[in-house]
This record gives C-alpha cells, structure tokens and sequence, in this order.
C-alpha cells in the first residue's frame, strides 16, 4: 500500500516560503501514528523545511543533485528509486511531499491521508485536485480548534476506486 500523507487548506494550500501554513499538534502527532515505522518519502524541500531525519522511520529524500549529502537519510535521484527501497523495507510505504512530489505521485498512491485544515490561507504550494471521478472518501473523523490547535480540521481517507 502507497499513502500519500497531507495537511492542506480549503484551497489546497499546503505551503508558504517552504514552511506549513500552521501549527496544529493534533495533526502531528496524527501524522507521527500514521508513519512511524515505515518508510516515508519525500522531496528534498520538504527534508530542508523539516531540517533533520524524523526518528523511528526510514527516510528517503528525492532529489537531482549529485553532491548533496544528509547525516541520517537516504537520498536517491528518482521517485522510481524512492519507491523500489522503501518496498524493500516494508510493504506499507508514505509518501509525505511537498507539492512537487505529490504531483509526480498521485497516479501510483493506493490511497490518500488528508488533514483537511478548515481555513483558506495565502500560500505558494498546492496539493493537487483529488478527482472524485478517481478518489472516494471512505472516512472522515473532525474535531474543533481549541486552545493548542488554531483551526478546525477533519482527518479523511480517501481510496481509490477500482484500485
Ligand atoms: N501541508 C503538508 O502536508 C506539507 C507536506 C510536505 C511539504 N509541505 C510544504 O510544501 C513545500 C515544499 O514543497 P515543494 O513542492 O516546494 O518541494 P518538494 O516537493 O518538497 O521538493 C522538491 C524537490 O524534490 C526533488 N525532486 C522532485 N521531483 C524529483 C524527481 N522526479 N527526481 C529527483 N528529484 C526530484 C528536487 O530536489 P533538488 O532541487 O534537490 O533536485 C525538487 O527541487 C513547503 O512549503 C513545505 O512546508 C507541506
């Protein structure tokens, strides 16, 4: 199984100047659940934004520069590649961005995590449209902000169809 893990606004606004648009530990601590244990992918981007390996998952860091190194991580020059070590590790694999990478992935994720952030905020990054020609939503849990969460957000799964 191939998940794309994403937090994204009403827009699917995910990013600005390459940092999250919010602070939501609900959502981390969810993302942390979702992940750990398994390999995660993403862009070197993302890796940067996050500035340093997340503990207790594989992590594979997808970029084109050939003298680019990273104590803690594995960085391979294609998704294809990305894709090939993380199955070796284990079968349920998370792809976890940014917008360049999710854009490039879609097409071979089985099913999708979504962190629907209920608020539209200016931002230079996007998810892509989920089609519901191909996406359905099969779950979808929401709480409200509170004190330590600014906005309100619903959890969604959404699977392919026929996938
Ligand atoms: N809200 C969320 O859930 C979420 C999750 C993740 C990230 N984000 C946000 O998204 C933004 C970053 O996203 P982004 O779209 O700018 O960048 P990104 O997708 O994280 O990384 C793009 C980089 O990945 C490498 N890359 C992409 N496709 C490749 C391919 N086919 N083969 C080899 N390398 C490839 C390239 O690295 P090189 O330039 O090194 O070649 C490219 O510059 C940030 O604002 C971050 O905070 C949000």
């Amino acid at each position: 199984m191939t998940t794309i893990v994403v937090a994204m606004g009403e827009k699917n606004e995910i990013g600005s100047d390459n940092q999250l648009l919010w602070h939501l530990p609900k959502d981390l601590k969810h993302f942390k659940e979702l992940t750990s244990g398994h390999p995660i992918i993403m862009g070197r981007k993302t890796y940067e934004s996050i500035g340093k390996a997340l503990p207790n998952r594989t992590n594979i860091v997808v970029s084109r520069k050939k003298d680019w190194f990273q104590e803690g991580v594995l960085i391979v020059g294609s998704i294809k590649e990305a894709v090939k070590f993380a199955k070796k590790i284990d079968e349920n694999i998370f792809i976890i961005g940014g917008g360049n990478i999710y854009e490039q992935t879609m097409e071979i994720a089985d099913r999708l995590e979504v962190t629907l952030v209920k608020t539209q905020l200016k931002a230079d990054t996007f998810f892509p449209k989920i089609n519901s020609k191909i996406w359905k939503l099969s779950e979808e849990i929401c709480h409200e902000k509170d004190e330590k969460n600014q906005y309100d957000f619903c959890f969604q799964t959404y699977e392919r169809i026929n996938g």
